[in-house]
């Protein structure tokens, strides 16, 4: 007995939107897609009646051969659906679909990614795109006991953050078959973990180099101007005093102390207490401040 949610359970035994879509108003268009073969196993009919002018779906409704989780998630992609705009529904996802039912056992995921592709199917067919066009049905075909290319792999081995083979026939049934696809699986998630790392070792070296480059002259001042007008000024005010940047020599900063900073004793402690420490905290160990 598999593991379901109370959700799945309700979808299942009360589904929502269950049928065919006949009547529609001028302006609006019916469409459907179609998934799996009733010969082989789960199969699901997607109907959606769509708004022409604004490309909403104003209705979804399912028909659908398999297993509990088949209805339920069929049922739940129909209750996603509705009120999306084509093109927000395109990028729904098999994962949200199970999330939407509060997840669904590994070994039922496929009814998931059916729900999915019914969708893509419906879409392609309103908009005149041969489903041939599909970019999953671009990439070679890896299994082929149930017809799945690299690219529809892929993409469900990044969408669903899967790592192993057993997975991916869970998700997309390839492999489920006589198997000898596996060690093609295992080379694609191989890969992706390549690619995964190469990504992380570049954007780390990137950082890397961003912290270890050395400023502009520019960078330097406006850094320093920023620093002054947001933290020094605002504590010196609170004294009577002021201060203004007057030059910048390579690590040198010269500044002008006014108010009661340009007249007080201890203005050589306020240049490096309150100035040139927060000016080295802040951006640069190097920097001297003077008053000139
Ligand atoms: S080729 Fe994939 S299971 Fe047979």
């Amino acid at each position: 007995m598999w593991d379901y949610t109370d959700k799945v359970m309700e979808f299942f035994y009360n589904p929502r939107n269950q049928g065919t879509i006949t009547e529609k108003k001028e302006g609006e268009a019916i469409t459907t897609g179609e998934v799996g073969s009733i010969a082989c196993g789960d199969a699901l009919r997607l109907h959606l009646k769509v708004d022409e002018a604004t490309q909403i779906i104003l209705d979804a409704r399912f028909q659908t051969f398999g297993c509990a989780s088949a209805i339920a998630s069929s049922s739940a992609l129909t209750e996603l659906l509705v009120g999306k705009t084509l093109d927000e529904a395109l990028s729904l996802t098999n994962k949200e679909i199970a999330e939407f039912l509060g997840g669904l056992p590994e070994e039922k995921m496929h009814c998931s990614v059916m729900g999915q592709e019914a969708l893509e199917a419906a879409i392609f067919n309103y908009r005149g795109i041969p489903l041939d066009n599909h970019e999953d049905d671009e990439g070679a075909l890896v299994c082929r006991c149930f017809g799945v290319t690299d690219a529809k792999i892929r993409r469900i081995i990044l969408e669903n953050d899967l790592t192993t083979a057993e997975q991916v026939t869970n998700y997309v049934k390839a492999g489920g078959g006589c198997s000898s696809c596996l060690p093609d699986i295992d080379d694609i998630l191989a890969e992706i973990v390549q690619e995964k790392t190469t990504a992380v070792t570049a954007a780390t070296e990137v950082a890397q180099a961003k912290s270890t480059t050395p400023l502009t002259n520019l960078q330097k001042i406006t850094l320093i101007q920023q620093v002054l007008e947001e933290e020094v000024k605002p504590a010196l005010a609170q004294d009577g005093g002021d201060v203004d940047l007057f030059d910048v020599e390579g690590d040198l900063v010269k500044v002008v102390l006014k108010g009661a900073c340009g007249s007080c004793a201890s203005s050589t402690a306020t240049l490096k207490t309150a100035i040139e420490a927060r000016l080295r905290d802040r951006i640069s160990p190097e920097l001297t401040v003077i008053s000139v």
